[in-house]
């Protein structure tokens, strides 16, 4: 078992290129099972989840060739089988997408109950709701979600909460029903019109992707292309946390700025200087006094709940009694008893948390990642602290930041991977 070892209390400064989104590859890659012919995806990040999808897809019957790290070749013309290799979906959350993606396919799919990060309840019945109004049968047996589809075909569904999981999944589903399938309360992150760009550039019709309504028109076929993911908005935000907690000067380049308003206002309202350039933003938080705040977790545009571990780290940095409302996960501050472990003062009542933060009050700690953005923000205490801190079960930061070891240590962080 990995673990990082970090000796921190150094301001980070330099420069970090953000990589390609981990949460519109993990989508885009079971996209290519829509399509007839060779696509090839690049800014794709080098990350465990991307390499389990591909695992995925190859199952399938699918080529993936790796063109280079961040580049692939994906052909899917001809497939083997409509049901997912249970061991390799039960592994990750967003295996789920293989379901639409199959479904659309096949007219029928076998897929595992999906796995991850635990938080929480995770249901997918708003998923199954899209595909039931789509004329599908789906049903839960051994473990697996089995959905029937002879008839599938365009519906109008209405989200009864928004949800990123179950709209670019039934957005799947509909892309070569016959039809024009409507979407609404639609959720709007990035990542969802990415997979709807990705979509159109292989000959799918879907407008309204980035709005609460999409509406998308079935097409006989997908052909063939290239395609661009989008930086990693998370990825970008973590950087940008890391910095302010350690105090430093860090320019955040490959990232669209827009992205990260909902972090660039919190910034700002906090006394950190941000600085946005054409693809890049600069975060100087050198010899600044921050101040307390209240953050409340939302769908996007909001305050995106994947960046709510790391705003808690450094808050527990900032001088003040702070609010962190987390509205979109059910226990999404499982991980506090580890921050706590920094001498962290952290309350935590139902979905809201009370931080009292000193820099002071913190001290070196060996704690365990509990989820992927718990990770992270172990991480970044870990490096805004002095002494020598350790984080284990590294295996989760892994899922979804490509190369941090090596990203941090340009910016001047001490940080070794050990294998224990
Ligand atoms: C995606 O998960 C992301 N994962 C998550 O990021 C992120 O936290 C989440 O969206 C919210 O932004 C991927 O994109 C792979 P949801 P997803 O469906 O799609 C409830 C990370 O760290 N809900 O938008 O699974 C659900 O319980 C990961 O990168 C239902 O009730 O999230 C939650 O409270 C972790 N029924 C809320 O909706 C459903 O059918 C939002 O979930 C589906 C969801």
């Amino acid at each position: 078992m990995e673990k990082f070892v970090i000796s921190g209390g150094k301001p980070l400064r330099g420069e970090v290129e953000i990589s390609g989104a981990k949460n519109a590859a993990v989508a885009i890659i079971p996209a290519t099972l829509l399509v007839e012919g060779e696509c090839i995806l690049e800014n794709i990040p080098d990350i465990k989840d991307v390499n389990l999808m591909f695992d995925m897809l190859e199952a399938l019957g699918a080529k993936v060739e790796r063109l280079s790290s961040t580049s692939v070749k994906i052909d899917a013309t001809k497939l083997d089988t409509y049901i997912a290799k249970k061991e390799l979906a039960s592994r990750m959350r967003a295996s789920y997408y293989f379901i639409g993606a199959l479904l659309g396919r096949f007219r029928k799919a076998n897929v595992a109950l999906p796995g991850g990060c635990n938080f929480g309840i995770r249901p997918i019945d708003q998923h199954q709701k899209g595909f039931e109004a789509m004329k599908c049968k789906v049903e839960i047996k051994n473990g697996c979600v089995e959905v029937e589809g002879e008839n599938l075909q365009a519906a109008n569904v209405y989200f009864d909460i928004v949800s990123v999981g179950a709209t670019i999944n039934v957005m799947l589903a509909a892309v070569l029903a016959p039809g024009t399938t409507i979407l609404e309360n639609a959720a709007k992150e990035p990542h969802i019109v990415d997979v709807a760009n990705f979509l159109n550039s292989m000959g799918a019709s879907i407008k309204g992707a980035g709005t609460d309504t999409i509406k998308i028109k079935g097409v006989e076929k997908l052909h063939g292309g290239s395609y661009e993911v989008i930086p990693d908005q998370i990825e970008a935000g973590t950087y940008m946390f890391a910095a302010a907690a350690t105090r430093g000067n860090v320019l955040i380049k490959n990232v669209v700025t827009k992205h990260l308003e909902a972090i660039t206002s919190k910034f700002e309202e906090m006394g950190v200087e941000i600085q946005e350039g054409d693809g890049e933003i600069r975060v100087n938080a050198e010899n600044a006094e921050l101040s307390k705040i209240k953050v409340k977790t939302l769908p996007y545009p909001g305050f995106p709940t994947d960046l709510q571990p790391p705003m808690v780290a450094l808050l527990t940095t900032v001088k003040g009694t702070s609010i962190v409302t987390e509205s979109v996960w059910d226990s999404r501050f499982q991980y506090v008893g580890e921050l706590q472990k920094f001498g962290a003062n952290i309350t935590v009542n139902g979905r809201v948390a009370v931080v009292e933060g000193n820099m002071e009050n913190l001290s070196c700690a060996e704690v365990r990642a509990t989820d992927l953005r718990a990770g992270a923000a172990m991480l970044i205490v870990a490096l805004a602290t002095k002494g020598e801190s350790t984080v284990s079960n590294i295996i989760y930061i892994d899922r979804g930041y490509a190369n941090i070891e090596q990203k941090l240590t340009k910016l001047g962080a001490d940080i070794k991977r050990i294998d224990d």
